[in-house]
């Protein structure tokens, strides 16, 4: 199937799990233990109804958001993705473009291959950098001036990682550290001879935002382990006062999944949180992003700016979840698996996908934009305490 006849997200998904062997694939589809949480975000969703109001000319809807003091064409951006030139050489580039020609956000990871000053070069107005913290503190301090020197608007703090975790496809396949494919997962590689060619012939998959604190001379592998002395890293709410003290930027908190950590981070300065369980890859019997999202709106939505990421499959999620409050939403698999499929075109496409799919939700249920969407498209209509935090 070309990539311009993938018409979902299960279709792209299906074209990058043919291009790419299992160890690849496996690292980017999973989530940790039993995948629980995994299918939790999408059942989230699934379970989420919205009643449509007719007699309301939304054939045209107008999709276009503000997001801190910015108009992007949709509501939606893409979320930080480490490894993904694993996937497809390149890949960080390709996103980065792919979101400037959409004209929505584009989150380079803290474990990208690309640099964030390769990245501002082709995207700057639509990239944010996301931060995982340094043991070393001064690496930190470094990353986040250099963020400011690139121009990036928004400084994206994860805070969900704070050790490491048990992605058990990962163990099976032999992927981790140090990379020790199986046997199995070695022949069943050779049936990708066109990925093979591409991984072992290009850039080799590092974390190159880190290549200048680790010893001079270090090779991609080199800063990989560097980057493992270094990370993960918990961080702490002393870090949250201190990056808020460097960076005067937007202050944007990721993997925010309690009111009771929402409060506190908004206390302290920020900008806004992703309220987000990283797709499912770090707490097994963690809640869906969707699940807790009431709950941080109700106290801190009318404060900062409230996101969602973690298990949007259909533009319908996004719709779902704006219409419960969310300002704005992040997809992760989705354009990666775009990526992975088709390469630059595949992202764009990805995009494209979700663009259109929102659009068609917002028609049917008369949302002439974005702006409109409130409680109101809700069924079963929410309590009072949700119906506040909306827009409706
Ligand atoms: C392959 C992969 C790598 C990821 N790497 C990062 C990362 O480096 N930093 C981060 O904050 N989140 C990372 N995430 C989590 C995403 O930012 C995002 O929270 C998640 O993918 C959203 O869920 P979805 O994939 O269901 O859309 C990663 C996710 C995947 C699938």
């Amino acid at each position: 199937m070309p990539i311009s006849a993938a018409i979902n997200y299960n279709d792209l998904r299906r074209l990058a799990q043919r291009r790419v062997p299992r160890i690849a694939f496996d690292f980017l589809e999973g989530g940790v233990d039993d995948e629980r949480g995994l299918d939790r975000n999408t059942s989230a969703f699934e379970h989420q109804t919205l009643l449509p109001r007719y007699m309301i000319d939304a054939s045209k809807p107008d999709q276009t958001t503000r997001l801190f003091g910015q108009t992007f064409a949709g509501p939606f951006g893409i979320a930080p993705t480490g490894g993904a030139s694993l996937f497809r050489q390149g890949a960080d580039l390709m996103l980065a473009r792919s979101a400037k020609a959409a004209n929505v956000p584009f989150i380079i990871s803290g474990a990208a291959t690309a640099t964030m000053e390769d990245v501002a070069a082709v995207a700057r107005e639509v990239s944010w950098y996301q931060l995982y913290l340094a043991r070393d503190r001064a690496i930190s301090r470094d990353m986040v001036a250099r963020a400011k020197a690139c121009g990036l608007s928004t400084l994206v703090l994860s805070v969900d990682v704070p050790g490491q975790v048990r992605r058990e496809r990962n163990l099976r396949n032999g992927f981790g550290r140090p990379m020790k494919p199986t046997l199995s997962a070695k022949l069943e590689a050779l049936a990708h001879p066109a990925w093979m060619l591409e991984h072992y012939s290009g850039e080799a998959l590092t974390a190159s935002n880190w290549a200048k604190y680790a010893k001079k001379g270090a090779t991609p592998h080199d800063v990989l382990e560097f980057l493992a002395s270094q990370f993960p890293c918990p961080s702490t709410w002393d870090d949250i006062a201190w990056i808020r003290a460097q960076w005067p930027g937007n202050f944007v908190v990721k993997g925010i999944l309690s009111a009771a950590d929402a409060r506190r981070a908004v206390s302290m300065g920020v900008d806004g949180v992703i309220v987000s369980n990283h797709g499912g890859r770090q707490l097994d019997r963690g809640p869906a992003s969707l699940d807790v999202l009431p709950s941080v709106l109700d106290a801190v939505g009318d404060k900062v700016t409230v996101m969602l990421d973690s298990g949007i499959r259909r533009g319908a999620d996004i719709v779902t979840a704006l219409a419960m409050g969310a300002r704005f939403c992040f997809v992760g698999r989705w354009t990666l698996y775009g990526v992975t499929a088709g390469g630059e075109p595949g992202a764009r496409h990805a995009l494209s996908q979700v663009s259109t799919e929102v659009a068609s939700v917002m028609t049917q249920i008369g949302a002439a934009d974005i702006a409109s969407l409130g409680s109101d498209f809700l069924w079963p209509a929410p309590n009072e305490d949700t119906r506040r935090n909306s827009r409706g």
